[in-house]
């Protein structure tokens, strides 16, 4: 399976490994952003984490060309001082985030990623934390709604919710093809008719990944600390596919920006600030690019440079 790593040229050109030094990228995967920073510059060594075991391994025997130079990580972002602590890290030259789900677990239909494949309610990137069927058949109503309606931005939120606690007390809901007729079912719709440009059962299947996963609270978490463990001049590159997680990202590197705000003057104290945002505005992948890999067509990059 050939994985095509999204805004490839635009994340080396920011993260700049000209300069050399360890690099992190908290979301290895199958190590395609990795490959090319390591090719960039020989003077660059790479801290690579990631939360699936089985990106890990693949990646582990596919990089293994750059010998000590790639150091893989299990874990979870979201804990990076800790994990980057353990390893005797305090200070990093860059970091790189490509946040969200990788091909290789969208298209294993035994990972429940995805409504396209028959597979079970599972969901999670990792090997902890709850499996979307657990959510499904034991959230109440009221947290379902919530769910749906902020990590799915979906406007039947309450009418599925419901139809979910119905239908969970005629039988457990096990499989995404149960899930999904349940949605298509509510909504009126047949298999394959559209809702806009997407599929019916999009934003449920969001909602829920982002909940087993966790994935707002792990970027909030992370952008705090990445950008404490820059050196100066370090940077920081964050690519995220949602608009929930680019206002996260937005917001935290703003705030960082612009440092503490005086109580009485009402104006920034500059030798509080801790980075310069490098992109006005998120840089998204061009038609070129959407065409030849269509999983880049949401994406969006943010970047910064330590002070
Ligand atoms: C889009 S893929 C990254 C692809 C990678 N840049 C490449 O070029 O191959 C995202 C990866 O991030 C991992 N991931 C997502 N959230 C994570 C988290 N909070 N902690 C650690 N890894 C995470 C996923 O398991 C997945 O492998």
């Amino acid at each position: 399976m050939e994985h095509v790593p999204v805004l490839l040229e635009e994340t080396i050109r920011l993260l700049a490994p000209q300069r050399g030094g360890v690099f992190v990228d908290c979301t290895v995967g199958l190590g395609g952003h990795a490959e090319a920073l390591l090719s960039a510059n020989a003077d660059v060594r790479i801290v690579g984490i990631d939360r699936d075991p089985e990106a890990l391994e693949r990646t582990r025997v596919r990089l293994a060309r750059f010998g000590e130079r790639l150091q893989l990580i299990e874990g979870d972002f979201g804990d990076l001082a800790e994990l980057l602590e353990a390893v005797g890290l305090h200070s990093i030259a860059g970091l790189l985030a490509d946040v969200g789900v990788s091909s290789l677990q969208l298209e294993s239909a035994g990972r429940g990623f995805s409504f396209r494949r028959e597979g079970p309610l599972d969901m999670r990137m990792g090997r902890s934390g709850p499996t979307a069927e657990e959510i499904v058949n034991r959230y109440s109503e009221a947290a379902l709604q919530k769910i749906f309606a902020e990590f799915g931005e979906e406007r039947r939120a309450r009418r599925l919710a419901r139809a979910v606690v119905e239908e969970r007390k005629k039988r457990k809901l096990r499989t995404t093809g149960e899930l999904r007729e349940l949605i298509l079912r509510v909504k009126r719709r047949r298999p394959g008719q559209r809702e806009g440009r997407i599929d019916p059962a999009t934003r449920v299947f969001q909602a829920l990944r982002i909940e087993v996963n966790r994935e707002l609270e792990q970027l909030s978490e992370l952008v705090d600390q990445a950008v404490r463990l820059l050196d100066q001049d370090g940077r920081l590159v964050v690519i995220s596919y949602h608009s929930l997680e680019d206002r996260i990202v937005k917001n935290a590197l703003r705030r960082l920006a612009v440092g503490k705000v005086d109580e009485v003057t009402g104006r920034p104290h500059a030798q509080t600030r801790l980075i310069e945002v490098l992109t006005r505005k998120p840089v998204r992948p061009g038609e070129r690019e959407v065409s030849l890999n269509p999983r880049a067509r949401s994406a969006r990059l943010r970047a910064a440079r330590r002070l």
